[in-house]
């Protein structure tokens, strides 16, 4: 059984985020989707609110449930992934500015659980460019998002800034 966690802020969800989560797919046998709880970050919505969104949109047009499994997490990812019995991270890489950062932290986990391997994945060429920072300062600034992140998400958006 191979399983793996895709964790970040997804703050919120992206569809470069649902690129990398739809090519890990065949990759795993189950996939985590970790949603980060850092207090010190200023974030658009809560933790449970992020769970909640990425739950929906995962659902499957067959069972009506969530295709993977969806949590908040808070503390070490790799204390986190060694808990769940994942062997591996996956982490989506964007452009050559991702990389330093994303080998770092791959590295420092390598130092901390050396059974847990960081497996990176490329998004979709259409959304190299999409971040969920970038995301929220456009659309607060009354830019278009559509076509970016899931509707359900851009309708949370609206809701959640009163747009
Ligand atoms: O979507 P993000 O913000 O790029 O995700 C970053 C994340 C959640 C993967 C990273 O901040 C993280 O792993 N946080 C948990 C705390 C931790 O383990 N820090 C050490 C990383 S080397």
């Amino acid at each position: 059984m191979k399983r793996a966690i895709f964790p970040g802020s997804f703050d919120p969800l992206t569809k470069g985020h649902l690129d990398i989560i739809e090519r890990s797919v065949p990759l795993f046998d189950e996939m985590v989707i970790a949603v980060v709880n850092n207090p010190d970050k200023d974030p658009m919505f809560t933790p449970e609110e992020r769970c909640r969104m990425i739950a929906e949109v995962l659902v499957s047009t067959d069972t009506g449930e969530c295709r993977m499994a969806v949590e908040s997490f808070q503390g070490l990812l790799v204390d986190y992934a060694k808990q769940k019995g994942a062997t591996a991270i996956v982490r989506g890489i964007r452009a050559v500015s991702d990389y330093d950062y994303e080998v770092r932290m791959a590295l420092m986990n390598r130092r901390l659980e050396p059974e847990i391997e960081t497996v990176f994945l490329m998004a979709a060429e259409e959304y190299s460019y999409v971040s969920s920072r970038l995301l929220k300062q456009v659309f607060t600034l009354g830019g278009r998002v559509d076509g970016l992140v899931p509707e359900l998400v851009e309708k949370k958006m609206r809701e959640k800034t009163g747009q």
